[in-house]
């Protein structure tokens, strides 16, 4: 589904990723990790076409990002969420209004919108908090609001950057089997993490990068080894 063949990408003078070749399969779920500027969110910028690798190929089905089109990087996001560290929610919107606004700006039909915002909030767990506003809500709230607007499109991939970076050790957890469940529907899913105790409870296939090169690959029940 996804393939990085010899992909490096220098920003100035910093050789972020080192001729990286991996292979990621349909409905895997992948942890990457690695210390911090190892090259984890340059990984995951370049799979969203937001940079481009120096050389190298990477291929997501049939798209070939490194070299895609701008005009087809809508296409492209489309097949893929994306959630961050820093949840960025609308202030003066509800839970309900957040997600749906994805789909609003995407010119979904107001019945579509009315018919698929309760069924992502009831899959996130958050039907309850649908009219809640952003500061009405706990941080791994806003965080599962947040993967909740990430799935409005039904990406096949979910790419999620120290998505439990700011939270407790109870909803970083939440959050992680949030995650393996949106996995277990078919998603694949790629969780860039410097949490080692989550990590290792996945028990999955595990991605290290170190210094911008892939050092270890735990194809099953890996751990965070460094
Ligand atoms: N826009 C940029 N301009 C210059 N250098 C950059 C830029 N983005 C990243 N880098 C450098 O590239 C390297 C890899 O950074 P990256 O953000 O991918 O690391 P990371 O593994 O995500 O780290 P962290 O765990 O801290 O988020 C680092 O040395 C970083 O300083
Ligand atoms: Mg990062």
């Amino acid at each position: 589904m996804i393939k990085f063949d010899q992909v490096t990408k220098t920003y100035e003078k910093v050789q972020a990723l080192k001729d990286v070749s991996m292979e990621i399969h349909k409905s895997e779920f992948i942890s990457l990790v690695g210390q911090s500027g190892a090259g984890k969110s340059t990984l995951i910028r370049l799979i969203i076409g937001e940079e481009r690798p120096d050389s190298g190929r990477i291929l997501i089905d049939d798209i070939d990002v490194a070299n895609i089109n701008r005009r087809d990087i809508p296409y492209l996001r489309r097949k893929i969420g994306v959630v961050f560290q820093d949840i960025k929610l609308l202030p003066k919107r509800t839970a309900f209004e957040n997600v749906a606004f994805a789909l609003e700006v995407a010119g979904e039909k107001l019945s579509v919108i009315k018919k698929e915002v309760p069924k992502i909030l009831e899959l996130v767990g958050l039907k309850d908090k649908a009219k809640a506003f952003p500061d009405e809500m706990s941080g791994g709230e806003m965080q599962r609001i947040a993967i909740a607007r990430s799935l409005v499109h039904k990406p096949v991939l979910l790419l999620a950057d120290e998505p439990t970076g700011n939270l407790d050790s109870i909803n970083a957890w939440d959050i992680v089997q949030l995650l393996l469940k949106i996995n277990k529907q078919g998603t694949t899913v790629i969780l860039a993490t410097h949490a080692k105790d989550l990590v290792n409870s996945i028990k999955k296939r595990v991605v290290t990068i170190e210094q911008g090169e892939v050092v270890y690959d735990q194809q099953t029940k890996g751990k965070y080894v460094l």
